[in-house]
């Protein structure tokens, strides 16, 4: 075998011959194409890691069952505290792109419509991934527009994107996982203090922590609803109680993996809201208010925009972040049987 050569390894041959700028082929000069170019490509990569990343998780998830005290729970933390934090490099590389003024932009811009970046396959694939439902996308009919000059997919990426929607992502396996704690089952519990009159105690207990503002009555009716009826967003009524007992009893080292899974996903909400919300706020800098290339953000001036409505209706976790409703002070936890405490440690046989 011959020595292995940097340059033949990362396959740089394809990657730095990969920026062909727009302006150069209309014989323009439009110096800050280049820099337009390897962002993009650079979040394409970082993209690819981040679904790489989350196949994995998947794919641990996927298993009929999780051993909750074997490494498998402690991986997917692994997984998601990366994803994580090359969303924080995607929003800090946002910086980078504003060293670009609105003028040098427009020196290109219009050499790249309908191309746009509502077009990144892989974006949309992490959406898929993480849970968003074809259905709860903002504007949906603009996926389908396939015509010329329209922005919107090919039909190979069209049905990419449909298939990715159709499998087993990390939200409908969390749901599976929640559902299947064994915790809240009556036999962990005792004949006096059991799951549901451990749930009526703790009822009563977030109506009385509710200050005078709250709506006690409609809160009363919301605990119900999510709790115990109908369930909260996509999360059954007792994934619910499973995610908020996981919340509540955190500290239990059992449950210490569990807490962080949850909130590796509140985080990835977070740091995907604060992208969208960075580059509507780059767009509007770049552009005011003209129509994106891809021809979709016409937001004027009290109008809600393309990218205003993805910011506000593509979260993929709020069932989770909502569940800081219905906690109460750490002081007033209600305890918990001994013998569900005992399965709450570390099991040393
Ligand atoms: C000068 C810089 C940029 C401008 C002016 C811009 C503009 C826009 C606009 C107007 C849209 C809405 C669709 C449309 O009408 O075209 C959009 C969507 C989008 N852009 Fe950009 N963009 C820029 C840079 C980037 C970069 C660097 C990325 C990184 C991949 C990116 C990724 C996206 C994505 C993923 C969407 C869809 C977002 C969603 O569905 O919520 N954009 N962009």
């Amino acid at each position: 075998m011959p020595n292995l050569y940097y340059n033949d390894y990362l396959q740089l041959d394809k990657i730095l011959d990969s920026q062909q700028p727009e302006s150069e082929k209309h014989g323009v000069h439009a110096h800050d194409e280049m820099l337009f170019i390897i962002i993009h490509q650079t979040y394409e990569l970082w993209f690819k890691q981040i679904r790489y990343e989350l196949d994995a998780v998947i794919k641990i998830m996927k298993q009929g069952k999780i051993d909750d005290s074997s490494g498998e729970i402690g991986l997917v933390v692994r997984r998601l505290d990366r994803v994580n934090e090359i969303w924080k490099l995607c929003i800090a590389q946002i910086d980078v792109l504003e060293t670009m003024t609105s003028q040098d932009f427009l020196e290109f811009r219009n050499f790249l419509t309908p191309a746009s970046g509502f077009q990144s396959v892989q974006f949309k694939l992490i959406e898929a991934q993480l849970g968003l439902e074809g259905e709860k996308r903002h504007k949906k009919e603009y996926y389908k527009r396939q015509g010329e000059d329209e922005g919107g997919f090919c039909p190979f990426h069209f049905e990419q994107i449909n298939a990715a929607e159709k499998v087993d992502n990390v939200k409908t396996l969390l749901q599976t996982w929640l559902e299947r704690m064994p915790f809240l089952l009556k036999n962990h519990w005792t004949e006096r203090q059991n799951p549901s009159s451990f749930w009526h105690n703790y009822r009563e207990l977030f109506l009385n922590s509710l200050n005078e503002k709250e709506d006690k009555t409609a809160r009363l009716a919301e605990f119900n609803e999510v709790f115990e009826t109908k369930g909260g967003g996509n999360f059954s009524a007792s994934a619910m109680r499973s995610a908020l007992f996981i919340q509540l009893y955190r500290d239990y080292p059992i449950f210490q993996l569990p807490h962080q899974f949850l909130m590796k996903l509140v985080d990835i909400d977070e740091n995907i809201s604060i992208w969208r919300y960075r580059h509507l706020m780059m767009v509007s800098r770049m552009i005011g208010m003209r129509v994106g290339t891809g021809g979709f953000n016409k937001s004027g001036k009290n109008e809600e925009g393309y990218l205003e409505g993805s910011l506000k209706h593509h979260k993929m976790f709020s069932e989770l972040t909502d569940l800081a409703t219905y906690f109460i002070e750490r002081r007033n936890l209600p305890p918990i049987p001994v013998r569900l405490q005992k399965e709450l440690g570390f099991k040393y046989h």
